[in-house]
């Protein structure tokens, strides 16, 4: 029986091969015809058509004993019963026709050739090819959310998951490799889009993750070793046992990998990429918790006031029952015990109470609840006011307490929480490893948080922002409450390490106040700047201190630390290499046109604004200039050596006097020369010289071509560019006279307008007659839409 089985498996596989080179060259599978099934020779693969619903049907391949689909052609667009096929014309395209009239899928193949033949081989991979001749096409290109052993996860794949346990459609989750070359999990909701794995919060290198191999490859053999081009590698629980294995991203978000050691037996988890469901994003859906314990897998439930939006799928989450007014008069708040939302905070606090925060969030129509946290450690409460009540999850012996806004009255809802049992569960075997595990909270999780989930937010408007960029967040129980002074990230290296990197600091590529920096390769192939600060007179722990805190700042206009040396008398910090230089070498080349110059001035703009009042500690940088400022190679710019100066405190701003005097001349603001406290509006001063530098191509430090050819040596840029101004107020043409010559007239006269008048206002004499740097940057994008569409940045 058995033989007969597979010999006729056999013979149908080999008809089908074999129709496709016959004289009418065409093969076609009928959805009406339950036998028309391509098997593969060693009988474990069958493809055909699937039925996914009442006279719904998909081709799709499948493990033909307990059947399971791994992978689907027109997954979200079913053909009917009736009259729809699979045919491969005679040009070589493989076509599928819904109901004898569209064409829902095809694989927009050609070919001249004669013989082709549509195969499915023995690993499930569906081949069309021609006859001993080259692969058209195959499905191996091409998954679903399914990856059998040997098959890659290339560059331009993503596995998708489908709706549900039945609905075969595209669902909310991705895994894909993205732009830094990082393998990751991303759900792409209805409204909202957030990376979940690696954990959002703790960067790729503290999650072991490398950016640096751009081959973007992945896969899983068949003994249960997956590993990654970024270098993510695991072994499945049963691994080095050579059974049948599929790593499916399922539905509920989770990465799994499945095996059996026969055809017969069910499928078993040997691997998941989360031991935790209500960690994946979007399950339970907006305004709901989720709760998870192992015995009766996750539940959602709807906030008391809140009911669910769909019954059959939680994906949507719950709406209020009730309307919220703006009124502060009319709000009141919800207890919720061990009830923590993670992320899209609007407005953060240290040391706050219950009456700070719930003012706060009254303030605000936008509020819809707040969080208090209790820190351990310092015995204090932290505030955290909520924009979007997401990822919901209910955690025993959660050291917080949520504030649900609801109407004046309405606070007393406890008794009515809408439960919604248990949601979509998994069922497998008993897993016995556990593989993931949760890193430390760290700095970065916020930001990184926000970017991606930003992509989605529309509604975030310029005021949040600012909030957004400056706060981080604990994240469970399971964690250290507060702040880790370094990320996982940053590394502590050894004075031989760094030898080893620089050849023996064979390479200057700087030089500044602060020491010497050189160019290093790092053992894991990155290429470093490191800096070999001046023989210290500080002690390690003070170096360590503020080290630990220049690590922990994290912004795109910023160069970022990777980690510092303190071996004894040496003192080292290793920063990321910028390939194309310093502002100062390529400021007066012809390389940069106005809106390069606008983007770069608003960027820097946006690093200094971070370090001054977004970040955690107050930094003054003190040494703004352009071969301060490095671009990356889309021209973004990247403020370096910041922190060096002593770090600031925003309680004693107005008493702070620097004993000596730090800064490059032409930079410095008059305060340093008159003695005067030192603020971050000495910033503000540089950035504006750096600025006018920029618009002009003349250096703050050099004598001035007049129009006419003769130099002055008396007036600086600044004096001059206001004497441009003052003689022509009024008329735009001023900024003709002062722009750079190389721009020729190839600009936009009221951008540059714009970005001379901000400059200007940076160095007046007079520091609190300058703006801050975030004012700046709200100047500088206020009119940043006005640059045309087709400018692509680069
Ligand atoms: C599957 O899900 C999609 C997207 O939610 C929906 O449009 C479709 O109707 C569902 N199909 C079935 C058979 O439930
Ligand atoms: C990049 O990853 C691929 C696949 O994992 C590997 O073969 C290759 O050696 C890696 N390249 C580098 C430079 O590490
Ligand atoms: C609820 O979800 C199911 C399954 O996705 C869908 O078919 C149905 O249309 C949804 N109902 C509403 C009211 O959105
Ligand atoms: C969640 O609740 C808020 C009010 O707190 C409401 O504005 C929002 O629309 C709800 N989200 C969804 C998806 O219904
Ligand atoms: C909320 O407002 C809408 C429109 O303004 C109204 O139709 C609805 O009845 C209100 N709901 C409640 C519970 O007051
Ligand atoms: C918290 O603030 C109160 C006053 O608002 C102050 O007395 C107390 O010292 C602060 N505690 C900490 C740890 O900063
Ligand atoms: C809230 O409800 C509980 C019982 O559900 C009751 O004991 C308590 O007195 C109520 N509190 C208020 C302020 O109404």
């Amino acid at each position: 029986m058995g033989i007969s089985f597979h010999l006729f498996l056999l013979l149908l596989a080999m008809s089908f091969q074999y129709l496709c080179s016959s004289s009418s060259n065409v093969l076609t599978l009928s959805v009406e015809k339950p036998e028309d099934v391509i098997v593969s020779k060693n009988g474990m693969f069958s493809a055909g058509f699937h039925a996914v619903g009442e006279n719904a049907y998909c081709f799709a391949i499948w493990f033909t004993q307990n059947p399971t689909i791994i992978w689907v052609a027109n997954a979200d667009q079913p053909v009917n019963g009736k009259r729809s096929t699979l045919s491969l014309l005679k040009n070589g395209n493989l076509v599928l026709t819904d109901a004898g009239e569209f064409n829902v899928w095809s694989t927009n193949t050609e070919s001249s050739s004669e013989f082709l033949e549509l195969v499915l081989e023995n690993n499930g991979n569906l081949v069309l090819r021609e006859i001993h001749g080259s692969i058209l096409w195959q499905s191996f290109d091409f998954p679903t959310n399914t990856l059998l052993p040997g098959q890659q996860l290339t560059r331009p794949i993503k596995l998708v998951s489908s709706r549900s346990d039945t609905n075969l459609s595209s669902g909310f989750y991705k895994l894909f490799f993205d732009n830094d070359n990082i393998l990751r999990l991303l759900y792409d909701g209805p409204s909202i889009s957030s990376i979940y794995w690696p954990d959002p919060w703790i960067s790729s290198w503290a999650a072991g993750r490398s950016t640096y191999n751009d081959t973007r490859v992945a896969a899983l053999d068949s003994l249960g070793h997956f590993s990654s081009s970024d270098n993510f590698k695991f072994c499945t629980s049963d691994c080095d046992l050579l059974i049948q294995r599929r790593l499916t991203l399922d539905y509920d978000g989770n990465l799994r990998v499945y095996s059996r050691k026969h055809e017969a037996d069910e499928w078993y988890v040997s691997w998941q990429v989360k031991s935790n469901p209500c960690k994946i994003h979007g399950l339970c859906g907006p305004n709901s918790t989720c709760s998870y314990d192992s015995k009766h897998g996750r539940t959602c439930s709807c906030l008391p006031g809140y009911r669910v939006k769909n019954d059959s799928d939680w994906s949507y989450g719950c709406e209020p029952k009730f309307n919220l007014s703006c009124n502060r008069g009319e709000s009141s708040f919800q207890l919720l015990h061990y009830v923590e939302f993670y992320g899209y905070d609007y407005y953060y606090q240290e040391n706050s109470t219950y009456t700070k925060c719930s003012n706060i969030c009254l303030e605000s129509c936008e509020c819809k609840g707040f969080q208090l946290n209790f820190e351990n450690d310092k015995g204090t409460f932290t505030c955290y006011a909520k924009l979007l009540l997401l990822n919901g999850q209910r955690l025993p012996g959660f050291r917080g307490t949520t504030y649900l806004r609801v109407p004046k009255g309405m606070n007393n809802l406890s008794s009515h929480i809408e439960s919604g049992g248990e949601c979509n569960r998994v069922n497998f075997v008993k897993f016995q490893r556990v593989y993931t595990k949760e890193q430390v909270s760290s700095f970065q999780k916020f930001f990184l948080w926000f970017v991606s989930a930003l992509g989605a937010l529309e509604i975030v408007s310029f005021f949040l922002i600012w909030v957004f960029l400056r706060r981080t967040h604990q994240k469970s129980i399971t964690f250290q409450q507060g702040y880790h002074p370094a990320t996982a990230g940053f590394k502590r290296f050894s004075y031989a390490e760094l030898k080893d990197a620089t050849r023996g600091f064979s390479e200057e590529i700087g030089r500044g106040a602060g020491g010497v920096v050189y160019k290093g390769v790092l053992s894991d192939q990155r290429v470093a700047a490191i800096k070999r600060l001046n023989e210290a007179n500080q002690g390690e722990g003070e170096f360590l201190t503020e080290v630990s805190i220049i690590g922990r700042l994290n912004h795109m206009n910023l160069i970022e630390m990777w980690g510092y040396c303190a071996d004894g008398k040496h003192r080292l910090l290793v920063y990321e290499y910028m390939e194309n230089g310093s502002l100062a070498t390529i400021v007066m080349s012809d390389t940069l046109d106005w809106r390069k110059r606008y983007e770069i001035a608003l960027g820097m703009a946006r690093g200094l604004a971070y370090l001054h009042e977004e970040c955690l500690e107050w930094i003054l940088h003190c040494d703004i200039k352009p071969q301060n400022i490095f671009l990356d190679s889309d021209y973004q710019p990247k403020v370096a050596d910041f922190g060096l100066s002593k770090l600031q405190n925003r309680n004693n701003l107005n008493n702070l006097i620097f004993s000596t005097i730090r800064g490059t001349r032409g930079y410095m603001a008059p305060e340093w020369i008159f003695k005067l406290p030192i603020t971050s509006k000495v910033d503000v001063y540089s950035y504006g010289i750096v600025v006018l530098e920029m618009i002009t191509g003349k250096s703050s430090t050099m004598g001035i071509q007049t129009v006419d050819g003769v130099e002055e040596h008396h007036g600086s840029l600044v004096t001059w560019v206001r004497r441009k101004r003052s003689e022509r107020f009024g008329m735009a043409s001023w900024v003709e006279e002062i722009i750079d010559p190389e721009m020729e007239a190839n600009y936009d006269i009221n951008m540059m307008e714009i970005l001379a008048i901000v400059a200007l206002n940076c160095v007046e004499e007079s520091k609190d007659s300058r703006p801050t740097m975030s004012q700046v940057v709200e100047m500088l994008e206020s009119h940043e839409n006005v640059i045309p569409r087709d400018y692509d940045g680069s």
